[in-house]
């Protein structure tokens, strides 16, 4: 077994939870890009914790992993901030540990949102490079999973090419009702059944360039809708 699980008295897939009631940061206690100033209405979590909370993961993933090579699939374009960040951070504690995991990094783009609604057909492109995932210990590295919908085509497109292992790890799962009840191996945070940005993730392509995670204004939903 190159890979064990979590033993079931000890989920750890659930991620640092975060209510429904949770009302975020006032803006001016955290600084951003001015040019959003107009378009935010909080900071849901701030970037130095989603730092902090990525070193564990990666912790969690190094005491999981049996073999010492993964290739860690980046899911484009949502997924670059986390995926380089969580990389670094296997790197520094294989560093300082007698473990040494050597690790590979691949890319695949999906595209499966348009404004803030999820469309009905997920495209992955990309895809043609997968075959090099045949008999390798694979994580995919995913910014969210909400219905859990686009998660699931996308490992059913690659169990296709037979990786000797396939684990998910997304920096947020959010509490949907329509949720597929898929959970990733790994989860950040839980967040409420709401639209967030920054960090990577975009509204149109918009907030990529901000560090905190944030909640943004109708307003900036209608500014920026296409
Ligand atoms: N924000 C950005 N992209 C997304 C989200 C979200 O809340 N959910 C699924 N894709
Ligand atoms: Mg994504």
């Amino acid at each position: 077994m190159a890979w064990s699980s979590s033993p079931a008295s000890a989920p750890r897939n659930q991620g640092l939870v975060i209510p429904d009631d949770w009302p975020g940061y006032k803006l001016d206690l955290f600084t951003f890009p001015h040019h959003y100033s107009e378009d935010l209405e909080c900071v849901f979590i701030p970037h130095g914790i989603i730092t902090d909370r990525t070193e564990r993961l990666a912790k969690n993933i190094m005491n999981d992993i049996g073999d010492n090579y993964i290739t860690v699939l980046c899911v484009l374009k949502g997924g670059y901030k986390f995926c380089a960040d969580l990389v670094e951070h296997i790197k520094n504690l294989s560093r300082n540990s007698d473990k040494f995991i050597s690790m590979r990094v691949d890319f695949v783009k999906v595209k499966s949102y348009c404004n803030d609604q999820s469309m009905e057909e997920i495209q992955i492109i990309g895809g043609e490079e997968l075959s090099k995932l045949t008999g390798k210990n694979v994580l995919i590295v995913e910014d969210i999973v909400g219905t859990g919908r686009t998660m699931r085509s996308l490992l059913s497109h690659i169990e296709k090419f037979k990786p000797k292992m396939l684990k998910v790890v997304s920096l947020l799962v959010k509490r949907t009702q329509e949720g597929h009840g898929y959970r990733p191996d790994y989860a950040g945070f839980e967040i409420p059944n709401i639209f967030v940005v920054g960090y990577a993730l975009d509204y149109n392509e918009y907030f990529r360039d901000l560090n905190h995670i944030c909640i943004i204004s109708e307003k900036a939903k209608a500014k920026y809708k296409v």
